[in-house]
């Protein structure tokens, strides 16, 4: 597998790695791809609302630890405003590229440095917990990573429809019986979902 020069130097040498005392705010997320793990840290200036520092723990490869590298450096000295806007791709550019089967793993650390923002909002009260709806849905689509380009479902135009009413998920996914991923496909949307209290039933459709 091709990896460039970037990605393997945070590789070996990864920044702002380690367990925060007294965080403001943590979050762990797994990435249902690979059963890796990643944990965030965040110190926060209170009232200019600004990540003083910000760290993480990897349990996933060398892609993830890169990119859980980058993105906490991206993140430092931001505001949180700012640092909402950083996705999988910003880091994915930093890195200068990664293979399209190890996307998913830039992802998992991307969507673990927003959970942790998130989860301050949360308990500062800056924010309200969400309903659960479509648009939960949707988000949590683009989260789903379409191995063979490295591009996630929705943009691959590869959701056609989603509905939820009453706990009943339901998906339509526009995929080929012959595609390899499929399986894959329909399994991580599962477990994307599954983690929802207010999911009762999941349908998916190709
Ligand atoms: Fe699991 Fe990369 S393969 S994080």
């Amino acid at each position: 597998m091709q990896y460039s020069e970037k990605v393997l130097e945070h590789f070996m040498h990864p920044h702002n790695v380690g367990k925060m005392e007294a965080p403001d705010a943590t979050a762990t997320e797994g990435s249902p791809a690979c059963g890796d793990q990643v944990t965030v840290y965040l110190k926060i200036d209170k009232d200019k609302l600004v990540i003083d520092d910000v760290t993480f723990l990897s349990y996933g490869c060398a892609s993830n630890i890169a990119t859980g590298s980058i993105i906490t450096d991206l993140a430092k000295g931001k505001t949180l405003e700012e640092a909402k806007k950083i996705t999988w791709r910003d880091a994915m550019e930093a890195l200068d590229g990664l293979p399209p089967v190890k996307v998913h793993c830039s992802v998992l650390a991307a969507d673990t440095l927003q959970s942790a923002i998130s989860n301050y909002e949360i308990a500062n009260g800056l924010k309200e917990i969400p309903n659960f709806s479509k648009d939960t849905i949707l988000e949590e689509m683009k989260k789903i990573i379409y191995p063979k380009v490295g591009e996630d479902i929705v943009s691959l135009k590869m959701v056609k429809y989603i509905g939820f009413s009453d706990g009943e998920v339901l998906i339509d996914l526009n995929i080929p019986s012959f595609d390899q991923w499929r399986d894959n496909i329909a399994e991580e949307i599962r477990e994307h979902l599954e983690k929802y209290p207010d999911v009762k039933n999941i349908q998916i459709n190709m």
